[in-house]
């Protein structure tokens, strides 16, 4: 087994995309939040540290040709696949830079629009989080944001022996890191076996639940020396020491406290006023395993008129996944929301009749008096993957896009590219 700084090289960490890192959602998500977002209208750059393979930045690349991108990562391996793929897409605007983040921060000259990563932070080493927030002091520009996904406490927490036990056992193994998790697996599911998690329910379905995730996968998020999920307080506080400010949230379900917490709980967070304190709060209410935490520097407050203004302008669409009417049923992390029929379904028929602004869909009867109930469920359905904003513009050359495509079916990678929204989706049965 080979490893860097503690974290594993020697097996590929298989592609996977996440919506929530790509300009387009994070721009009117923050117009949503109230500030305002680096303008994508025009030429802008973006950075993501720990790119690996690299999907989600050919994604963006070939949907936005007006970014300029560049992926990081230390593991050659890993950026040989990403420049292969840039390449035989025909892609100019992105970059690969094989490096760890402590040179990165010393070699760069870039100065970005949004500095994004995701899947890294709670896995590496306190000196290479530091490189991280340093290159964010350095380089992210005014108004720029800073996207980072962590595990947190306190739903992470209970996985802590698991993985201490899984990367403990692969030191004192001479085989490959698939082949060491595999013997984790193995040993864990004797342990279960023999009732060594009776008294933990919750931890026995996630050790139940671990074979399923497949080994490369498993081997990435589990063997490495500095596992460590996080209190999102002590993140902001780093965050803040590098000069960003906490917006909220680029998970939209997660922003929407009224729905995410538990309705017996909202007195106790109404009596709360530190946003410190509430957000360690939010996380125990929500029992929150995991954040995708979105900063901002220097961010500009948009009055109530102008914050109405920017979101009026976001067009949506419907995603191929949605439905066409009818109620929708949300399985989220605090269990099953029914979004009801009468609120749902003229949003749902009037989109999928054509995109339309948020100016256009306060004009629906069920919303009318009421931009905060379209707003929430705007921002449902995009959680869902049922609706997305629209990117500002046309492509003027399509040709990339369809290599992309191409190149996506011959990976076999079960994704779709929808390129007017500069994203791609999954075709899954159920959002959990
Ligand atoms: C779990 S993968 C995440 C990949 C991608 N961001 C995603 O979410 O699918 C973590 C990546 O971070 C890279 N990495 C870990 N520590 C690093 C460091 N100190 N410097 C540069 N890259 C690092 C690994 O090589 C790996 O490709």
């Amino acid at each position: 087994m080979k490893k860097e700084a503690g974290y594993v090289l020697d097996v590929s960490y298989p592609a996977h995309f996440h919506k929530e890192i790509q300009p387009v959602w994070l721009s009117s998500l923050t117009h949503f939040l109230g500030t305002v977002a680096p303008d994508i209208s025009k030429p802008y750059s973006y950075c993501e540290l720990g790119c690996g393979v690299g999907i989600n930045l050919l994604v963006a690349a070939a949907t936005n040709p007006l970014g300029q991108f560049v992926g990081v990562d230390f593991n050659e391996r890993h950026l040989a696949v990403a420049r292969d793929a840039a390449r035989s897409i025909g892609l100019d605007n992105i970059r690969f830079i094989q490096a760890d983040f402590a040179r990165f921060a010393q070699d760069n000259n870039l100065f970005f629009d949004f500095i994004v990563s995701h899947g890294v932070w709670s896995w590496i080493a306190p000196n290479h989080q530091q490189s991280m927030l340093q290159l964010v002091q350095k380089f992210l520009k005014p108004k720029g944001l800073f996207y980072l996904h962590y595990m947190c406490h306190p739903g992470a927490t209970q996985m802590i022996p698991v993985q201490k036990l899984l990367n403990e056992l692969a030191h004192h193994r001479a085989g490959t890191a698939e082949q060491n998790i595999q013997a984790g697996l193995e040993l864990l599911g004797r342990l279960d076996g023999a009732g060594a998690f009776v008294d933990q329910p919750r931890l026995s379905a996630s050790v139940q639940g671990l074979p399923g995730k497949g080994t490369a996968y498993l081997a990435h998020d589990f063997l490495t020396d500095y596992w460590r999920p996080q209190h999102s307080v002590d993140v902001h506080r780093l965050a803040a020491q590098a000069g960003v400010t906490y917006l909220g949230s680029a998970d939209t379900f997660d922003n929407l406290e009224g729905l995410s917490i538990p309705g017996n709980l909202q007195p106790v967070l109404a009596s709360i006023t530190s946003p410190a304190v509430r957000e360690t709060v939010k996380d125990l209410a929500r029992n929150q395993h995991q954040r995708r935490d979105l900063f901002q520097r220097a961010p500009e407050r948009l009055s109530a008129q102008q914050h109405l203004q920017q979101v009026d302008a976001i067009r949506f669409r419907l995603l191929p996944e949605a439905p066409r009417s009818g109620a929708v049923h949300f399985a989220t992390p605090i269990g099953a929301i029914q979004g009801p029929e009468e609120i749902f379904s003229p949003l749902l028929q009037a989109l999928a009749a054509r995109p339309a602004s948020f100016a256009g869909l306060r004009q629906l009867p069920a919303f009318a008096n009421s931009v905060g109930l379209l707003s929430q469920s705007l921002q449902m359905l995009m959680w869902r993957g049922y609706a997305h904003p629209l990117r500002q513009g046309q492509l003027t050359n399509p040709e990339p896009v369809g290599r992309l495509k191409e190149w996506i079916v011959q990976q076999q990678l079960n994704l779709q590219v929808v390129e007017d929204c500069g994203t791609a989706t999954y075709q899954l049965p159920d959002k959990m």
